[in-house]
């Protein structure tokens, strides 16, 4: 089973941006929790973090037929970007939409979530741990058990 993480923009400044809301753990630490959570679900991973909305697009249309998953924070772009809705929906691979941060709890304009539109399942607010939930959620679900 292969599934495709992404994450957008200004996460890869995890640690040094607002840690109050985010903590102060890194980047590279997220992508190790991100690789011990698949390698421990048994799911092979490619990593992907990119501050820009078309090469997320790209992305997503370049998982067609190489992805059984796709694990998405689009970061800022979840509050924006029809575009990576859109290329969610074209390439119908089952994905779950991850926040560190409890959007729902935060300024009006984090309260819409184009992208969730397009996934079967959202974990808001548990910080890395809503990778790990994410991974074996979509796990569960390929797998028949939901
Ligand atoms: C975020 C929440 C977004 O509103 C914000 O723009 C981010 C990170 C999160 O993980 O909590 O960059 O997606």
């Amino acid at each position: 089973m292969k599934f495709l993480i992404i994450n957008g923009p200004n996460l890869n400044l995890l640690g040094l941006r607002e840690p109050d809301i985010y903590g102060r753990q890194d980047f590279k630490a997220l992508e190790q929790f991100i690789r011990d959570a698949c390698a421990a679900a048994g799911v092979e991973a490619t990593l992907f973090q990119s501050n820009h909305e078309g090469a997320i697009v790209d992305v997503i249309q370049q998982a067609y037929g190489n992805y059984d998953g796709i694990v998405i924070n689009p970061a800022a772009y979840t509050h924006t970007s029809v575009a990576i809705l859109d290329a969610l929906k074209a390439v119908s691979i089952p994905a779950v939409e991850v926040h560190l941060s409890d959007v729902t709890k935060r300024e009006s304009f984090r309260q819409i979530s184009y992208a969730g539109m397009a996934c079967i399942k959202s974990y808001i607010g548990l910080g890395f741990e809503g990778y790990r939930q994410a991974v074996l959620y979509l796990k569960d679900y390929l797998e028949g058990r939901i």
